[in-house]
């Protein structure tokens, strides 16, 4: 096994091991039911958009794994439940397979066993755009995702210490004749990074804040001493993320992610302006504890629950969901009144 397999398996067992979601504070905030809806669930309809396509239900399998035996399996279980459940899915990233073609076959056959599937790759932004189009084309990909992880980078004992990324970013976007969606890695992306991003041209955004898989701890754990832990809490939670980012949302297209465990954090994100909702930390560990079977029946209850939560507060559809009143918490007003 190489030293990328190794990191792969690393990341996949600790993240499990870690898993135990703090708190993104979504539950700081308050939602203004309403008593008279004047509506039945048939009317509810939680279709929405992602990367720019229309996805009937607003929420995906986001990025994770692959590229070792163990991990490959566990993209082919995502993808048999992605595909059964009709929601898109993303692969960890594929870096891995471009700098050794023979970890390839692990993402090819993803594609090859669901030609169907809403399928995303990812890489990270150092890639140049040939790159991006070589993990496409592996797997066929409709979109990819290109990740920014400078914390993780600077705290893993073996990361990259160049993040000149714009540059490279821009000529991405530019090239690509395909959506990319630029994401954080469960630290948040601050309002700066996405004007930055918006003025490249970046269309798609995953905020993916801090309160559920930190990559920080993640890392820690995987060096001898110990040292970063005074590091893990930095960043944005998910709420933060998103009350920092909501003046961008008719301009990109926001997907928010970060310790989601419950169809109200879904219904709260998308209150809050994400037009979908991307779930890493918990699928995996349904997965893992109830099988492909219990992962199923989580997702379709999920769609269930996001509907009736809808009808509770008169939304017969996603957009109408931007008109209903919320109350923050004081620690969250606090930091929307100085963000
Ligand atoms: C991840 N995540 C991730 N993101 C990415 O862009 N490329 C990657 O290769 C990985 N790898 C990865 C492995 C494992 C085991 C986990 C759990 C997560 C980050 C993920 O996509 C997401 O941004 C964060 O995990 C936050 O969401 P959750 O896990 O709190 O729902």
């Amino acid at each position: 096994m190489n030293i990328q397999q190794k990191r792969k398996d690393e990341h996949f067992f600790i993240a499990e091991k870690l898993y135990s979601p703090s708190s993104n504070q979504l539950e700081e905030i308050q939602l203004i039911f309403d008593n008279l809806p004047e509506l039945s669930l048939n009317d509810i309809d939680i279709s929405t958009s992602f990367v720019g396509k229309k996805i009937p239900a607003p929420f995906f399998i986001n990025a994770m794994t692959g590229g070792s035996d163990q991990t490959n399996k566990i993209n082919i279980k995502l993808a048999n439940v992605a595909t059964k459940t009709n929601i898109p899915m993303a692969t960890g990233s594929q870096s891995i397979a471009i700098k050794n073609a023979e970890f390839a076959d692990g993402f090819e056959k993803i594609r090859t066993t669901h030609p169907d599937l809403f399928l995303l790759g990812n890489l990270g932004a150092s890639h140049p755009f040939e790159n991006f189009q070589k993990a496409k084309s592996m797997i066929q990909a409709n979109a990819m995702e290109l990740h920014l992880n400078v914390a993780q980078e600077l705290t893993m004992p073996e990361g990259d210490v160049d993040f000149n990324w714009s540059r490279n970013i821009e000529d991405i976007i530019k090239k690509a004749d395909f959506p990319i969606l630029v994401k954080g890695v469960g630290q948040g992306l601050t309002p700066n990074t996405i004007k930055k991003l918006e003025n490249l041209g970046v269309q798609y955004i995953d905020l993916s804040g801090k309160g559920g898989t930190n990559f920080v701890a993640i890392e820690n754990q995987r060096r001898l001493k110990k040292d970063f832990s005074y590091l893990e809490n930095i960043g944005l939670t998910t709420a933060q993320s998103l009350l920092a980012a909501k003046k961008y949302s008719s301009e990109i297209e926001l997907t928010a992610s970060g310790g989601i465990t419950t169809a109200l954090d879904i219904v709260k994100c998308l209150i809050l302006g994400a037009k979908n909702v991307g779930i890493s930390g918990l699928f995996l560990h349904i997965l893992i504890k109830d099988g492909e079977d219990g992962l199923i029946s989580f997702i379709e209850d999920l769609k269930d629950q996001i509907r009736r939560i809808m009808l509770m507060l008169g939304c017969r559809n996603i957009e109408e969901l931007s008109k209903v009143n919320y109350i923050l918490s004081p620690s969250l007003k606090n930091f929307n009144d100085q963000i």
